[in-house]
């Protein structure tokens, strides 16, 4: 079974790494990240120095990824990757750091989860390119610094409010990733379509980007479902009653709900008379990580307001029972 699992994400990476942009000028929207990136990034090529270290946060399938390989490739300048849950050991992020050569980038994923002892290290890194680490054991210990080559960070996370301030005062540059609009992913969609040479017709993008939760990940793997859908029941070609056949059929709704989106308001609505609810009290009648609910269901459920916060915790809005079709109920 693993096996399985782990081929299927194989394939959807190499999938999203062949429609990925790799300039500024192909990355579809966030119209002022990229303007301010393009002004940085320029400044330092004509200053010869490495470029500001770069926050970039916001919920999954927004771009953060896509946008640090593109800072590298606008640099001219090698990526490194890392991830904050492989780094557990300050030996771990030692090893990441003195790997480094002059003017790399680093893209440090998830870079929240990073045990805050080892995330100590990262700020005389990232300061004044040094590495300071304790060698020797209780009794005998030293520290020893080691000058690092510049390099720039880039550091990418789904919550920012997890950062600790030390760490987040460090990045000179903190950019917040927005959900898409229709029309941006309606581009994206006929982007992807070009690429996989899969042709679509301009109200079909336009359902799909609508269906797609501001997300652009989103609306490439819908792409990629309809378009099967295209190639079995229709002659391969993207048209809208294929397309919207193809989102009912995968249980999408119009305004890009899935079946989790609508387990969770309607639970709140059956179980807890629509709130307010805690978290924790949702995340265990739906079964679902409390943290996957705040990081993936709950911004864009909150984004179009279907689902407010209180300070006594999370309420559906009437227009999530319209959407629901459930008789609201004053209270
Ligand atoms: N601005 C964009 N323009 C075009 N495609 C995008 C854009 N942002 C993201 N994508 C697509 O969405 C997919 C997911 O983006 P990714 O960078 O992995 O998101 P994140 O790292 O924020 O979770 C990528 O494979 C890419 O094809
Ligand atoms: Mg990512």
């Amino acid at each position: 079974m693993d096996r399985v699992v782990s081929e299927e994400e194989i394939v959807e990476d190499n999938f999203e790494q062949n429609i990925r942009p790799n300039s500024l000028d192909e990355y579809v929207g966030q119209a002022e990240v990229k303007e301010n990136l393009s002004i940085f990034i320029k400044a330092a090529k004509l200053r010869e120095e490495p470029l500001d270290h770069i926050l970039l946060y916001g919920p999954p399938g927004l771009g953060k990824t896509t946008l640090a390989y593109i800072i590298a490739n606008e640099l001219g300048s090698n990526i490194k990757t890392a991830s904050g849950p492989s780094i557990e050991k300050s030996g771990d992020l030692a090893a990441v750091l003195s790997n480094l050569e002059p003017g790399d980038v680093l893209f440090i994923d998830e870079i929240h989860r990073i045990p805050r002892f080892v995330e100590e290290i990262l700020y005389s890194a990232m300061e004044d390119f040094t590495l300071e680490i304790v060698v020797g054991s209780d009794n005998s210990s030293r520290s020893i610094k080691i000058d690092l080559p510049p390099f720039t960070l880039v550091g990418a996370t789904t919550r920012a409010g997890d950062l600790t301030s030390p760490l987040r005062d460090r990045f000179g540059i903190i950019n917040k990733l927005n959900y898409y609009t229709v029309d941006e992913l309606k581009k994206i969609a006929i982007r992807t379509s070009k690429v996989l040479d899969c042709p679509i017709d301009e109200d079909a993008a336009i359902e799909l980007a609508r269906r797609s939760r501001g997300t652009p990940r989103i609306c490439n793997r819908l792409f990629k479902r309809v378009r099967d859908f295209a190639l079995v029941m229709g002659n391969g070609s993207i048209d809208l009653k294929i397309t919207k056949h193809a989102l009912d059929r995968l249980k999408v709704d119009e305004l890009g709900l899935d079946e989790t989106d609508h387990h969770l308001l309607k639970s709140i609505i059956e179980k807890f008379n629509g709130g307010p609810v805690g978290i924790e009290a949702i995340s265990s009648s739906i079964g679902e990580e409390q943290t996957t609910i705040e990081d993936v269901y709950e911004p864009y459920l909150l984004q179009i307001g279907l689902l407010k916060r209180t300070p006594r915790g999370r309420m559906v809005t009437e227009k999530a029972y319209e959407h629901l079709k459930i008789p609201y109920k004053e209270k």
